[in-house]
């Protein structure tokens, strides 16, 4: 049995050291980088590129062989990929992530941040945003190098470094009866993941009816539309909303996204269940709107009596409305009962406390002119 094994082995090892250019490379990069960064080379011989005969030259080139040409090593991006992938490649470029580098570099949020402290700019705001998208794609951003899977990306954790905090997609799904299902039966096609709703039959073009903005160019109802202008302003001056393709443009674009969505709940529920569980997240798109606007116009209204600065302004906007705003929906869309609740006794709070002091400056005033 032992002998076997060892006859095996040996076997493999002839056939890996048979003489050829490209088996030749290979061999020489793992010689160092085995030694230097073992793991590195464990994750590469556990995928499925390696096992199609791959080499490390492939994507890094020959140009570095040795610690005094390591600036000859590529850094493969997309560029690197679309090669042999171009499916991938071009659905990624089409859709949200593709933009993400350009949806940073326009906003004056990020300006400003990156004037007063450009440290934290390249650690937080960069990270998420060019760790997607520098270079037109960072493909390793949810197929981890050197493992490179498919399966891997299916877990909600490949999301997870970005799509969290301000953007609490991941604490709302991992809170959601869809993901308690995720962590008792783990990754299992009667249980839907990120990507099976986002990246149904392998489209890498994410892109969303409602977008991170809760916005579209077309309102058909008045009401709401009051509402959504008021928002949109605020918006405009902390500037995400500026962003290339940040809302569906026209109801037709809209509706299209949505119809898709329907279609992929609808594989494990009804399609009458999922369209009115999609309607409701949309009736919480315009409480949250609405709720906004009142804090908004209270806020405006600071500003206006000159009880807060233009800076004061600013940050009560992005600091007591902005994410709070956006979770709401966000936690509704991803069945998360108790964020929604807690968005809201947020703003109640929150509007209670605009309003004293309001009435504070007020009475101030009437004292002042008495
Ligand atoms: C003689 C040893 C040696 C060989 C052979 C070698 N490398 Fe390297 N490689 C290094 C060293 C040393 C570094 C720098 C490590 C560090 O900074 O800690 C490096 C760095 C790298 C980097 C990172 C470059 C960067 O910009 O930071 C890549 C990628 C790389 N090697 C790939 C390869 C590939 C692919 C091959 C085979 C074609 C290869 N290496 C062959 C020693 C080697
Ligand atoms: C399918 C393409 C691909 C293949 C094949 C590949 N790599 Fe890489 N490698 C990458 C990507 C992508 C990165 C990350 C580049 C970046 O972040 O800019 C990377 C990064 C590296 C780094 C730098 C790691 C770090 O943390 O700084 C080293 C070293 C490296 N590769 C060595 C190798 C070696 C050795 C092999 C063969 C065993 C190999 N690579 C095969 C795509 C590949
Ligand atoms: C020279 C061609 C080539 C290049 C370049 C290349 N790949 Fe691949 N890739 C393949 C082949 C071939 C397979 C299929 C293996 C299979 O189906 O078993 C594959 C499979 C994959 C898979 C699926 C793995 C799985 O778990 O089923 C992923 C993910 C992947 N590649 C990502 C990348 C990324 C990211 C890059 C760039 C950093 C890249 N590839 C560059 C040829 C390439
Ligand atoms: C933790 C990762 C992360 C950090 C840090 C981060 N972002 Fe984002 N950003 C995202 C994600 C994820 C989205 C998309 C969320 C969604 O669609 O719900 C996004 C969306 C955006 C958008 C586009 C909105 C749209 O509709 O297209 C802009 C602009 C933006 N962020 C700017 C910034 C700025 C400026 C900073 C730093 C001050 C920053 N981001 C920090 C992850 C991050
Ligand atoms: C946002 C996360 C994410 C990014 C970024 C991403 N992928 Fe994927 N990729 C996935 C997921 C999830 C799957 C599995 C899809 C499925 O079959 O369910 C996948 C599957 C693949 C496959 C296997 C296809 C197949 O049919 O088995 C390849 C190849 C691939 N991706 C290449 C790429 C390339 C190239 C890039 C960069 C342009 C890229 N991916 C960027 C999430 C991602
Ligand atoms: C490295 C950070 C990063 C990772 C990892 C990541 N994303 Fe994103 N994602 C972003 C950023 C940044 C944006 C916003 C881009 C923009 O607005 O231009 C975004 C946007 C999106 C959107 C578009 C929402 C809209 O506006 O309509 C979806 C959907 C999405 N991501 C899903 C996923 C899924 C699913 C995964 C995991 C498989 C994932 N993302 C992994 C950073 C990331
Ligand atoms: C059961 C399906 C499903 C799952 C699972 C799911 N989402 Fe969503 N997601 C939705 C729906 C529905 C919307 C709202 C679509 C619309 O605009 O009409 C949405 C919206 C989004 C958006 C756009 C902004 C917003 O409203 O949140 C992003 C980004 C996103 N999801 C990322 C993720 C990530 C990351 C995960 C995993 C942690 C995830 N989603 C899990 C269905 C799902
Ligand atoms: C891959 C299968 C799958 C997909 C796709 C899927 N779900 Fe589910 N969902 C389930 C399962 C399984 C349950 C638990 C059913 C039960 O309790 O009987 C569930 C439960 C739910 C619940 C009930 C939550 C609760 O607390 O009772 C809602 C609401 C829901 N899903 C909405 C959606 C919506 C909306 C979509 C599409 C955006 C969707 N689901 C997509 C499998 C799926």
């Amino acid at each position: 049995m032992k002998m076997k094994k060892w006859l095996m082995l040996t076997g493999v090892m002839i056939v890996l050291n048979f003489p050829g250019p490209v088996v030749l490379a290979r061999d020489r990069c793992v010689d160092c980088h085995g030694k230097q960064n073992p793991t590195l080379v464990k994750d590469w011989n556990n995928s499925a590129m390696a096992a199609s005969g791959m080499a490390c030259a492939d994507c890094h080139g020959q140009g570095h062989t040795g610690s005094d040409d390591i600036d000859k090593a590529v850094r493969p991006a997309i560029h690197a990929c679309k090669k042999c992938h171009e499916q991938q490649a071009e659905g990624f470029a089409m859709g949200k992530h593709g933009r993400a580098e350009e949806a940073l570099a326009m906003a004056p949020m990020g300006k400003k941040i990156k004037a007063q402290a450009p440290e934290v700019f390249e650690r937080s705001c960069a990270a998420c945003h060019n760790g997607i998208c520098r270079d037109g794609g960072q493909c390793d951003a949810c197929h981890t190098g050197h493992r490179f899977s498919a399966k891997e990306a299916r877990k909600p954790e490949a999301c997870l470094p970005c799509h969290m905090g301000n953007h609490p997609q991941y604490e709302a799904y991992s809170n959601s009866k869809h993901g308690a299902l995720y962590k008792s039966r783990g990754l299992d096609d009667t249980v839907p993941t990120c990507t099976t709703c986002h990246m149904s039959g392998g489209d890498h073009g994410v892109k969303t009816s409602w977008g991170f903005m809760g916005m579209r160019g077309q309102e058909p109802d008045v009401k709401k539309r009051a509402d959504q202008k008021v928002v949109m302003e605020a918006l405009e001056m902390l500037g995400p909303v500026l962003a290339p393709d940040s809302f569906r443009p026209d109801m037709a674009q809209w509706e299209t996204k949505r119809t898709e969505m329907v279609e992929i709940c609808a594989g494990c529920h009804t399609a009458t269940f999922a369209k009115e569980q999609l309607k409701a997240g949309d009736r919480i798109v315009d409480q949250a709107n609405h709720t906004a606007a009142g804090f908004i116009n209270l806020a405006k209204k600071m500003k206006q009596s000159n009880q807060c600065s233009q800076e004061e302004y600013f940050w009560l906007i992005r600091d007591k409305m902005h994410a709070q705003r956006m979770s709401m929906y966000v936690d509704a869309f991803h069945q998360f009962p108790e964020g929604i609740l807690l968005e809201l006794i947020h703003f109640k709070r929150e509007t209670l406390d605009l309003k004293k002091k309001i009435s504070a400056g007020e009475k101030n005033k009437e004292k002042n002119n008495e």
